[in-house]
């Protein structure tokens, strides 16, 4: 839990898009304990078991929209494009959910480049959606389709036994 509150309270690790959380240790473990099925937060993790970051989904209607970082020297290494990778494959063989959705700035090339080698499609611009930095921001939405997704590319389903 300290990790996540010094990440969630350092501007470079949350990136230039997304809004400082200025959370207390205290006021995040809260957070944690009162998730819903639907809004769940994961380390990731390198195979040596150190954290580099974190991602999440969090209900969108009756849909999911997911969320992610990476502590700033581990990106540009692919574990973005990994970890949605798993991320999709959690939620369509874990969860009824039709789509999966995220929110991206236009500007934040990295995460679009993220998501659409994810399968993800450009369903357009919404404006004035987000209010982040003193400002309010138009945000592209992207998402997958169940249909679209196929099968999994990294986790397998295990059918437990009766
Ligand atoms: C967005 C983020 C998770 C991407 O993860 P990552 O591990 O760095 O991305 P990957 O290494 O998987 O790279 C994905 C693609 O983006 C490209 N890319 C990476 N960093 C880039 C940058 N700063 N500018 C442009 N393209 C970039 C990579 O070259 C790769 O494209 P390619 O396959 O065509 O070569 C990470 O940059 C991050 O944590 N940013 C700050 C927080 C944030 O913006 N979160 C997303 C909010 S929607």
């Amino acid at each position: 839990m300290k990790i996540a509150a010094e990440w969630a309270n350092d501007p470079e690790t949350v990136g230039v898009y997304n809004p400082l959380l200025q959370m207390s240790k205290t006021e995040l473990e809260k957070m944690y304990e009162n998730l819903t099925p639907e809004d769940k937060w994961f380390f990731i993790e390198k195979k040596d078991g150190s954290k580099i970051g974190y991602i999440n989904h969090s209900p969108a209607g009756k849909q999911l929209e997911i969320g992610y970082v990476l502590i700033p020297s581990e990106r540009g290494k692919d574990y973005g494009t990994e970890a949605v990778t798993i991320m999709v494959d959690y939620i369509f063989l874990s969860k009824e959910t039709a789509r999966i959705q995220a929110h991206i700035d236009p500007r934040n090339i990295a995460s679009q480049k993220v998501v659409e080698k994810n399968g993800f499609k450009k369903e357009g611009l919404i404006r004035k959606c987000f209010f982040a930095k003193g400002e309010w921001r138009d945000m592209l939405l992207y998402s997958i389709l169940r249909e679209e997704w196929k099968e999994p590319k990294i986790l397998t389903k295990t059918v437990p036994e009766k």
